[in-house]
Parts: structure tokens; sequence; C-alpha cells
């Protein structure tokens, strides 16, 4: 008996921290953070840092910079996804204005990102079609 409420105990604990959600925007913003230059592929120092500094402001933490990219001007700079000004100005090296142009990898990372703001069943539908009877 003291075994199960022992059982119970840890069961409940680790069902409690082991789904950790990750944010699709987690890699995007891991390149963007990083301290502009010429060798980077980074924003802070220009859009992102703690206070305004050298083009449109961002943000600073994590969730202003997505809030911000989300909301501003409507969308405009999201809007489109893997076509929109965010992501062509990185794909074509526009931005970072005198730094790094973002690898394929990194590129991914952004598509991720957007295509996650632009589905309306982000990561559940696929596991309600294989419920689903075939034949
Ligand atoms: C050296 C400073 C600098 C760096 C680094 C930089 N930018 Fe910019 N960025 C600017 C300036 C200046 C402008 C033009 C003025 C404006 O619209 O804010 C601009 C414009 C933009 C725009 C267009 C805004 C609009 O209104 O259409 C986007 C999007 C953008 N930057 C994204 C980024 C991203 C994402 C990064 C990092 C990966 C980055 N920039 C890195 C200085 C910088």
């Amino acid at each position: 008996m003291i075994y199960n409420l022992a059982g119970l105990t840890i069961a409940l604990f680790l069902g409690d921290i082991a789904p950790v959600e990750q944010n699709p925007f987690d890699a995007a913003f891991g390149v963007m953070t990083q301290d502009h230059g010429t060798d980077s592929p980074g924003c802070r120092g220009c859009h992102i840092g703690e206070q305004p500094a050298f083009g449109l402001y961002f943000g600073n933490t994590q969730d202003e910079v997505e809030n911000f990219l989300i909301t501003y001007d409507s969308g405009r700079l999201i809007d489109g996804g893997r076509d929109s000004v965010l992501a062509t100005y990185l794909r074509e090296g526009v931005m970072p204005f005198n730094g790094a142009r973002w690898t394929d990898c990194q590129l991914e990372a952004l598509y991720a990102w957007l295509d996650s703001l632009t589905s309306p069943y982000p990561t559940t539908i696929e596991a309600v079609s294989y419920s689903a009877p075939s034949r």
C-alpha cells in the first residue's frame, strides 16, 4: 500500500513535468537573438534589445519579439508565411543588415514557426485522421 502510494506520487509528479511544450518560435528566436555583426545572423543590437536602437523595435524577450512580429501592422511582416516580408528578407539576405545571411537550416527554423502560425490545426490533425476507419 505504501509502495503503491509512492508510485502514484511519482507518476503524478512525472506526469506533471513530462509534457514539455516546445514553442515553435524557439529555434528562430535563438538565431535572431544573437548579437548583430558582420559574421552574425542575429538582430540583437538593432531590432532586439533592452531598448530601441536601430530600425524597427521588435522588443527584448522572446515573447515580446514573437508578439511584435505577429501583430505589427496587422501582421504585414509575417503575412504569406514563407513568402512573407520577413522570410523573403532573410532568405534573400536583405536582413540582417550588414550581417551573415541565414543558412538553409536557420531558414527552416523560421519556416517551421511561420507554418505553425498559418496552420489552423497545429499538431492534432494527424492523430485524428489515424483513428478514422479506412478501407
Ligand atoms: C545593423 C542593424 C540591423 C540588423 C542587424 C538587422 N536589421 Fe532589420 N532593419 C534595419 C534597418 C535600419 C531597417 C530599415 C528601417 C526600418 O524599417 O526599421 C530594417 C528593416 C527591417 C525589416 C523591414 C521592416 C518593414 O517595416 O518593412 C525587417 C522585416 C527586418 N529589418 C528584419 C530583420 C531581422 C529579422 C533581423 C535579424 C535576423 C534584422 N532585421 C537585422 C537594421 C537592422
